[in-house]
């Protein structure tokens, strides 16, 4: 074969098959940029717990609850099966922002690791293309046992492609010869986030803590697995596969509206980022002029914290 059509063949062969280009190159690199999850005095807070309990506000079920999975999941040298989870809630309230916070402390380089895959099902594998995402995920996990994957949008995916995911998330020994014990799936979804909201609110209006609502808080949990299970009026999503029968996700973890109080954290946390000095009535004009429900009682931020930045921008002068 001429030098020139080797070349060619080399940079379009990964391109042709959806592993990616850069997967493809990401084979070669062994680097182990793991962090360590064993920390060696056990009263000493994890670096997990202090970023998600410094970072995320108004979600103690999902700091909780993803704290001791991915905590003990971690530090297990033999797990059984893969780490599973699911999350859910309305917008903005820090679904995909957890998933940076897990990442930034399992991996030295946090999202960026070659190790952290990120799906999102209507720009990766448009046509459905099981053998291609089924090989994606294997090509990442025997490369490299402790991987991280990402599916954002869930509810946008087809059943037939979350299908594809069963065999690896099972208590399989290996598949096709490599084992995927050790590997996370996160899965992102606005699913259950009206029965989430509901549950929520009806709290706030009997005049309990929030802190007080737990998973199983007016069977939330239950509530929204049945949901997933039942519902029947979306063509696309996780209800339609086989994942939720089986009992393949381990945790579905709820994300709560978030009120304005939180916002208001996530304006002045916005001003740090800026590396501005904290001004706590700016903040609290900003947060003013977001849209809030229920009409009356004004609990609870329509859109979560997304575009907190955009809006904050609005009030700065350009000096
Ligand atoms: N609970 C929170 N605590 C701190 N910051 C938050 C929180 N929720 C959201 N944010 C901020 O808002 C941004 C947008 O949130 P995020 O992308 O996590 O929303 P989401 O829950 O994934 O929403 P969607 O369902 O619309 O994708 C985050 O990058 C983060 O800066
Ligand atoms: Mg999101």
């Amino acid at each position: 074969m001429k030098s020139g059509t080797f070349l060619v063949l080399f940079f379009l062969l990964p391109v042709a098959t959806e592993a990616g280009f850069w997967d493809f190159f990401n084979v070669f690199s062994k680097d182990d940029d793991l962090l360590s999850f064993n920390s060696s005095e056990s009263n000493m807070l994890s670096d997990l717990e202090k970023d998600l309990r410094k970072s995320l506000f108004g979600q103690h079920i999902a700091v909780d609850t993803v704290l001791k999975a991915v905590s003990w999941f971690m530090k297990d040298p033999d797990p059984p099966k893969p780490l599973v989870l699911s999350f859910h809630g309305p917008t903005g309230v820090g679904k995909n922002y957890i998933s940076k916070i897990i990442a930034r402390n399992i991996y030295k380089v946090g999202l960026k690791s070659n190790h952290v895959h990120i799906f999102i099902s209507d720009y990766h594998f448009p046509h459905k293309e099981e053998l291609q995402l089924r090989q994606w995920i294997h090509g990442n996990v025997s490369n490299f046992p402790r991987s991280m994957f990402i599916f954002d949008e869930m509810d946008r995916m087809h059943p037939r492609l979350i299908d594809t995911l069963k065999p690896f998330l099972d208590n399989n020994d290996n598949v096709d010869g490599v084992s995927f014990n050790k590997a996370i799936f996160i899965f992102l979804s606005q699913t259950g986030g009206h029965i989430i909201t509901n549950v929520t609110l009806d709290f706030w209006r009997k005049g309990n803590n929030r802190e007080e609502l737990q998973l199983q808080s007016e069977e939330m949990e239950t509530q929204i697995f049945e949901y997933l299970f039942n519902d029947e009026n979306s063509m696309y999503g996780l209800w339609h596969s086989s994942l939720i029968n089986q009992h393949l996700i381990d945790h579905y973890i709820p994300f709560l509206p978030l009120e304005v109080k939180h916002v208001h954290q996530c304006v002045m946390a916005e001003m740090l980022h800026l590396n501005m000095t904290q001004d706590y009535d700016l903040a609290d004009r900003v947060v003013r002029d977001m849209p809030v429900f229920p009409e009356e009682e004004k609990v609870f931020a329509v859109k979560g914290c997304r575009c907190v930045r955009q809006k904050l921008v609005l009030y700065l002068s350009l000096d």
